[in-house]
């Protein structure tokens, strides 16, 4: 049985820091550029891998030398590979700028994670075997359902970051058991405008809803209700890039090794706060060994 099975993308990032977005018909300078492995996907799965989880990859990329790289970086961190299959598309990419003071804007041209539409027969019993599920809405929305009711029927518990924002169907919501959208993402899938207002909403549809406020920590709501807030860790970010992917994934690894939900949210904090101090997205997700050092 694997602990955790990670759905989702796996993009190349190609990312430029520059101290402002362009205006339409400018041309400006940037200061650098660098490719990480990234993808929402990735990401959450090499968080939890660092985390001590056993972690299985479910994913698309192309034939292709980006496509390669993707995978010896979620190999070298021991996520299991196997369900990462090879198709006739060019590997997704996620065009990123890194602004002055941290932020990011990302756009993402999905390629090779848009081309499987359905679950092959390996990958739904790689599933139906895991502890949790986790996905990201960076792969086609009619897979991220099949698989979500698919774990729901085998008793394995799911967990949706519903990123990029898109309207989802309700079964969808149903079969999440937790839901971790970041304040934008919870608005405007509950139609809100206050983001705890929004986080009660959409608890009454999921099961629990973990809402992730970037410095201002992160909120839980249950039953139509908020349960409490997560206090959060004050740092000062150089990338947020891969945050809530670092939040997701140590969760769910800390959650599928025993852990209870306050302990493994503050371990999912602790580690969100390292990783905006560090540049890149995967590349900023902190080991085990250095979360538990601030705890
Ligand atoms: O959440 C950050 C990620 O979003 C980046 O790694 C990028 O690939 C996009 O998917």
């Amino acid at each position: 049985m694997s602990s955790v099975v990670v759905l989702g993308s796996a993009n190349l990032d190609l990312v430029v820091r520059q101290p402002r977005l362009p205006q339409p018909g400018e041309t400006m300078f940037g200061s650098s550029f660098t490719t990480v492995p990234g993808g929402k996907g990735l990401n959450q799965a090499i968080a939890a891998a660092r985390t001590g989880a056993e972690v299985v990859f479910l994913g698309a990329v192309g034939r292709d030398a980006f496509g390669t790289q993707l995978r010896e970086a979620l190999q070298a961190d021991g996520v299991a590979t196997e369900g990462l299959i090879g198709v006739d598309v060019p590997t997704g990419t996620a065009h990123i700028a890194v602004l002055g003071d941290g932020e990011n804007s990302i756009v993402i041209v999905p390629g090779a994670n848009a081309a499987v539409r359905q679950l092959d027969k390996a990958s739904r019993v790689t599933i139906t075997r895991a502890r949790y599920l986790v996905a990201q809405l960076e792969r086609p929305l009619d897979l991220v359902s099949e698989a979500f009711a698919l774990a729901r029927a085998a008793g394995v518990r799911t967990v949706l970051t519903p990123a990029p924002a898109q309207p989802l169907e309700p079964l969808l919501l149903e079969n999440t058991d937790i839901l971790i959208p970041n304040s934008g993402e919870a608005c405007a899938l509950a139609g809100l405008d206050d983001d705890r207002d929004a986080a009660a909403a959409l608890s009454s549809m999921a099961g629990l809803v973990v809402m992730t406020r970037g410095p201002r920590g992160a909120t839980v709501a249950q039953g139509g209700g908020i349960l409490f807030d997560v206090a959060p860790r004050v740092v000062e970010a150089v990338d947020t890039t891969g945050a809530g992917d670092t939040f997701a994934g140590v969760l769910v690894a800390r959650l599928s090794l025993g852990e209870s939900l306050e302990r493994a949210l503050h371990a999912a904090t602790v580690a969100a706060s390292i990783a905006v101090t560090r540049p890149g997205a995967s590349t900023s997700m902190p080991t085990w060994t250095q979360v538990e050092a601030l705890l």
